[in-house]
């Protein structure tokens, strides 16, 4: 079951996510690196962003040209997203449903996918879905960029693996959000998505993530994925 009411509260009362309407940092790299070293053109490119949020990432996308689907769980987040891309006269498919399901979408018919922090919210069979949709979706050649929570080398982590452990290996409850999110460590994040995928780079990064009043350091992968 996707964890919908976890994210609608979080999203109505907001502690973790950012209200922010400018493209995510490790996004707007991996454009330059689309753009740049791929040769992609972004207008006329079908991009599916999974767990699109308030629409950073897929509005700024539409506003380079691109044909944009959005799936999410959260109404309000969507509310926003629709409403901000209407605000700047863009055109953006914004549907509620989950990354855990069945896709509405043909075979083939994404050229790039999109999961910014979104599938560590996924059990693991909701997971095995998003991955074999994710491939069923994306044209071969296509890319997929993901950022990801990750376990290596990560304090904050350790100590919720210890002190608050998910049912399912390496997940963790986030009690305040009432949130189960599964990290990975290296081998587990190639073993993962190397069943469906060609993974070109895959990077650890730090960041800050805000939850409360608190700042957390936290480690991400950033993977740049393609469908051979
Ligand atoms: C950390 S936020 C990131 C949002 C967005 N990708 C961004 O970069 O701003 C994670 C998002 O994934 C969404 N999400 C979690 N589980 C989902 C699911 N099963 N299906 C669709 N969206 C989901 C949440 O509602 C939330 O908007």
């Amino acid at each position: 079951m996707p964890q919908t009411e976890a994210w609608e509260k979080e999203y109505r009362k907001p502690q973790l996510v950012t209200g922010k309407a400018e493209p995510q940092n490790d996004v707007k790299r991996y454009l330059k690196y689309l753009k740049k070293d791929e040769k992609i053109s972004f207008e006329g490119l079908r991009v599916l962003d999974l767990g699109c949020g308030t629409g950073r990432n897929s509005n700024h996308l539409a506003s380079l040209g691109a044909i944009i689907t959005g799936f999410e769980i959260s109404a309000t987040a969507l509310k926003i997203a629709k409403d901000r891309a209407v605000e700047a006269g863009l055109k953006v498919d914004y549907q509620k449903r989950s990354i855990g399901e069945a896709f509405s979408l043909e075979e083939a018919s994404v050229d790039l996918a999109l999961d910014i922090t979104s599938s560590n919210s996924l059990n693991e069979k909701e997971r095995e879905v998003y991955l074999s949709e994710t491939h069923r979706t994306l044209s071969v050649g296509g890319h997929f960029f993901v950022r990801a929570l990750c376990k290596d080398g990560d304090t904050n982590v350790k100590e919720l693996l210890k002190n608050s452990p998910g049912k399912e290996t390496d997940t963790y409850i986030n009690t305040e959000m009432h949130l189960t999110e599964r990290v990975f460590s290296k081998e587990d994040f190639i073993k993962t998505y190397s069943k469906y995928f060609s993974i070109t780079r895959l990077e650890k990064k730090s960041g800050y993530s805000r939850f409360g009043g608190r700042i957390y350091k936290r480690n991400y992968w950033l993977a740049y994925m393609k469908k051979v």
